[in-house]
């Protein structure tokens, strides 16, 4: 035997244990009278017919016989991994065959080690993870847990090899991690069924070795499948089963030499609390899920891309939303609240008329206006305004632009200052002066460096001096500057240019914000005064102020806001279903895992909150991540669309909550479908 394999006593003789002499023990296996009969459609497969078997605590059992003859069966009933249709089994004198799954996964924790017929190891995990496995679900500390599986891996003889992944392993070697895993949670009782089946004759007898001084040195009570002859000498009992029956029941006596060494002490048995949920179970429930993940790192990237997308389109739809609402709202500021528009014509909203403005009504005439400023104490500035569009020119340079005829009170009225020269007069207005006042594009347009104060321009083939130059101001919803506009005495373009005296619309000021509704229904009331409109008869022109203008503009990009969401948040539903599709194909994939962790202890629950956790990572990292592109894309939008975009926190909120119920919401069918795995299926399942 190897020397590397020498069972270190010392490590185990924490609790001595009183040691039994082999067939002498308290009973720890009672069997009577058990049946296992499957059935598949109407044929009945009589697996164990009338089984009735006592092993002692202590006892180094080995089952023989032919393939078939129920021998995995017996075990997994021995194991509690699956119960008799009929028959009692005392466990360690407790009834097991009525107890439920969880119960049962419990007694496996605690009281069982598995060496199950093929290694079934966790693939692409490390050795030592591979042992640490029913200490998770015991919930034995990290660091005893370490300690212990580097010593039970050390026992078989593989200290050094702890990193290695089971497929840098040789097949004894994983055999032996195999067995280290039974041992680790210092079972009472460790069933092996063919644990030396796919190994050569010497590395069969080093794994032999193992379990002999397993039983020797720390009494534990061994039960080992085996077709040769050879290996079922290693125990001191040989059952022989046939058809479902026990045919032969010996004791062995090749090991004279084993009866010395049961004098020696032997290892600890520490009775512990099952396995409940709490933080540090979490913790290792956390860790396990993200081991998974990392394990299929593309699959998990690609998995994410769904909530990513969603997550950011989600914030950058919102954040688009939410800046055309601001950049509306500043707009509006830049106006003047205590604005009010009076314009000819009726302004039907539902309705077919849509007059405002209309160049073809007569119904609002200068002496309305002066009316207004006369008679409405809540009024503090008029100012008429004529629209037109007109060629300037100037030398040889001419520009196309929009020339309105307003009063000298319209830099007032629209907080709207004049940068270098001064705006027209009371008097111009009165004289209808031809006088001109540029915005800035125009004085750049028509005098290329120049200062375009005491120029002179030509509209419509007249001579007009410039007397000022606009300062810029705001941004039209383009976002451009408003500076393409030039402003001359109403009078001058109504004489001058038009040829006309209608007026298109007035721009009001009411004495303070507070006063604009007042002013409004004074105006309204006036106005019906001047036309004798009859009660019957609607309003030949219409008074609006800005607070209504600003709740209009705020509906229609809230609409659009919600709107925009809407359909990011189809995304991040689909990105939903994407996880749920992943988190499918892997319990199916991952059947063999589940049925490894279910069969050395692991509760439903537990399997069912790393599943749970794998989909809540995975969504909410993609959230993460997806907020980080959100903002990005929600900060590019404006470079390179030229569209104004705000970022808003609860935007943020929202999809960090919403990527997360995404994972709840998707990832618990196929949680649940995990831990509803039976585990010995789960086991068979290729
Ligand atoms: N889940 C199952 N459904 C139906 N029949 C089953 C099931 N499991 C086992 N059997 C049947 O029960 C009988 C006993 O099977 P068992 O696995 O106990 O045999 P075994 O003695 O372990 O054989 P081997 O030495 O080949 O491992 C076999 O006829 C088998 O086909
Ligand atoms: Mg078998």
């Amino acid at each position: 035997m190897s020397a590397t394999l020498a069972v270190k006593s010392q490590e185990f003789q924490t609790n001595p244990v009183v040691p039994q002499i082999p067939g002498e023990g308290p009973p720890l296996i009672q069997l009577n009278q058990i049946h296992k009969t499957y059935t598949m459609g109407d044929v009945e497969v009589r697996a164990v017919r009338g089984v009735s078997l006592t092993i002692r605590e202590g006892d180094f059992v080995a089952i023989m016989g032919a393939s078939g003859s129920g021998k995995s069966t017996i075990m997994n009933i021995i194991g509690c991994l699956d119960r008799p249709t009929r028959g009692t089994y005392i466990l360690d004198g407790q009834d097991v065959s009525g107890l439920s799954k969880d119960e049962r996964a419990d007694i496996r924790c605690q009281k069982i080690g598995f060496v199950f017929q093929g290694f079934n190891l966790l693939p692409r995990t490390s050795a030592l993870e591979n042992v640490e496995l029913p200490m998770l679900y015991l919930g034995v500390e990290g660091v005893h847990r370490d300690e212990r599986a580097l010593e039970a891996l050390a026992a078989v003889g593989l200290a050094g090899r702890e990193q290695n992944h089971t497929n840098q392993l040789s097949g004894g070697q994983q055999q032996r991690v195999a067995v280290a895993r039974s041992l680790v949670n210092n079972p009472a009782l460790i069933l092996a069924d063919e644990p030396t089946g796919n190994l050569d004759s010497r590395t069969a007898a080093e794994v032999m070795e193992i379990f002999q001084r397993l039983n020797r040195e720390r009494g534990i009570t061994i039960v080992l499948v085996t077709h040769e002859q050879d290996i079922a000498h290693y125990a001191q009992r040989v059952l022989v089963f046939k058809d479902g029956k026990i045919k032969k029941d010996y004791q062995v006596d090749t090991q004279s030499e084993a009866a010395v060494e049961l004098t020696k002490s032997s290892g600890d048995r520490v009775e512990r609390k099952p396995a409940r949920m709490n933080t540090t179970n979490l913790i290792m429930i956390i860790r396990v899920a993200f081991r998974a993940l990392l394990r299929n790192k593309m699959r998990a990237a690609l998995t994410m891309l769904g909530i990513i997308i969603g997550v950011s389109a989600v914030i950058a739809m919102v954040s688009i939303g939410q800046g055309a609402s601001a950049s509306v709202q500043a707009q509006i500021e830049s106006i003047g609240t205590n604005l009010l528009f009076v314009s000819a014509g009726a302004q039907n909203v539902g309705g077919v008329r849509t007059g405002a403005g209309d160049t073809g009504t007569n119904t609002l005439t200068v002496e309305d206006l002066e009316a207004i400023k006369r008679e409405v104490p809540s009024v503090s500035m008029v100012t008429p305004t004529v629209n037109s569009r007109q060629q300037l020119v100037s030398g040889n340079a001419n520009w196309n632009t929009s020339v309105q005829g307003v009063s000298e009170q319209y830099p007032d009225i629209r907080k709207w200052n004049v940068q270098s020269g001064e705006f027209f007069t009371e008097g111009d207005v009165r004289s209808a002066a031809r006088v001109i006042v540029v915005g800035q594009t125009i004085g750049d347009n028509l005098f290329a460096g120049m200062d375009p104060v005491g120029q002179s321009v030509r509209v419509m083939n007249l001579p007009f001096r410039v007397v000022g130059v606009m300062a810029r101001k705001g941004q039209d919803p383009q976002g451009r500057d408003q500076v393409d506009i030039a402003f001359a005495p109403y009078t001058t373009v109504q004489k001058k240019i038009l040829g006309t005296p209608r007026l298109q619309i007035a721009y009001v000021s009411a004495i303070s914000q507070d006063a604009t509704y007042t002013a409004q229904s004074q105006i309204t009331d006036l106005l019906r005064q001047r036309h004798e409109l009859s009660a019957s008869e609607a309003n030949d022109f219409t008074v609006r102020n800005m607070t209504d203008i600003a709740e209009a503009a705020n509906e229609t990009s809230n609409t659009m806001t919600i709107l925009l969401a809407c359909i990011a948040g189809v995304s991040l539903l689909v990105g939903g279903i994407g996880i749920m599709n992943i988190m499918l194909v892997s319990v199916t994939e991952r059947t063999r895992e589940i049925g490894i962790r279910l069969a050395i202890g692991a509760r439903s629950s537990a399997v069912r909150s790393q599943f749970l956790i794998e989909s809540i990572v995975l969504s909410v990292i993609g959230g993460l991540v997806g907020i980080a592109v959100g903002i990005a894309v929600s900060l590019a939008i404006p470079k390179m669309l030229g569209w104004p975009t705000l970022v808003s926190t609860t935007s943020i909120i929202g999809s960090v909550i919403f990527s997360a119920a995404v994972g709840i919401f998707f990832g618990y069918y196929p949680a649940r479908k995990a831990a509803a795995l039976d585990p010995i299926e789960a086991l068979r399942y290729e």
